[in-house]
């Protein structure tokens, strides 16, 4: 009895690791997000049971995780391989820590097959460098969902040597500029705002931490806050990027 948390990657299948693709070939049932990139999807063996276990309307975070703890459950004590596919690595902001110990908990055991984050792999693939000598020597990496919540302490984020990438951030944009230029942080600094990162769709937009609420983008999008933003498409990039700039207006 095992169940395989693997992680999907951000979007192009290119992406996926080589142990997460044996797997999607090789399983029963594959229990996905929402926001798993169809191609990757087509890659699952076709005679695989899929199961989208994307947010109800109405649901509860925690009713609709307990729900799914329940399903991952079942499935893995029913036998055969067992794959539960989330974005990105299936151990950042996926949650999959609290499946680990719901598994476990009932006695199954987990594999856990690293992707590349969003949060690394999207500007990376821009050619976006989060760290770059003489810009910025260290990367933090957090929620927006709940910045007004006080989970986290932004007025700690302040450091202009730090880049910020923050994921599920774009309907607290408000927020979180209120929160880092309270703390000290510039409002001229540079930020970028990747929408829909390495899928056909993606679009990257180019602002400033003063005017990060004044544009005009939609979710699933990672923000990237430093200087290191101001970086468009080197030569790592991998694809045009559709560039939107926008006036830096404080
Ligand atoms: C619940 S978190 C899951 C993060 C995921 N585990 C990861 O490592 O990328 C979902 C957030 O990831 C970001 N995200 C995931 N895929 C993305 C993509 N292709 N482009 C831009 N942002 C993405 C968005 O900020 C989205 O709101």
């Amino acid at each position: 009895m095992s169940v395989h948390l693997v992680g999907a990657g951000p979007g192009d299948p290119g992406l996926l690791t080589r142990r997460g693709a044996e797997l999607l070939e090789l399983a029963d049932v594959v229990i996905h997000d929402r926001l798993v990139d169809p191609r990757v999807l087509a890659l699952v063996n076709p005679r695989a049971e899929l199961v989208d276990v994307g947010k109800r309307p109405g649901a509860t975070p925690s009713s609709a995780q307990a729900d799914l703890h329940e399903l991952l459950v079942t499935y893995g004590l029913r036998g055969g391989v067992v794959v539960r596919l989330q974005g990105g690595d299936p151990l950042l902001f996926g949650r999959g820590g609290e499946e680990l110990d719901a598994l476990f908990a009932a006695g199954i055991e987990a594999e856990v097959v690293p992707g590349v984050s969003s949060a690394l792999g999207v500007p990376a693939s821009l050619g976006m460098p989060l760290t770059h000598r003489g810009l910025a020597s260290a990367v933090t990496i957090v929620s927006g969902h709940d910045v007004d919540a006080g989970s986290v302490d932004w007025s700690k984020l302040s450091d202009d040597h730090v880049t910020l990438v923050v994921l599920m951030g774009v309907a607290q944009r408000r927020a979180i500029r209120l929160a880092l230029v309270g703390a000290g942080r510039s409002p001229v600094t540079p930020c970028a705002v990747i929408e829909r990162g390495t899928t056909p769709s993606q679009r990257i937009v180019h602002t400033t931490l003063g005017a990060l609420d004044r544009v005009d983008v939609d979710p699933p999008a990672v923000l990237v806050i430093g200087e290191v933003a101001r970086a468009r498409g080197g030569i790592g990039a991998t694809r045009p990027l559709t560039t939107r700039p926008v006036a830096a207006a404080i």
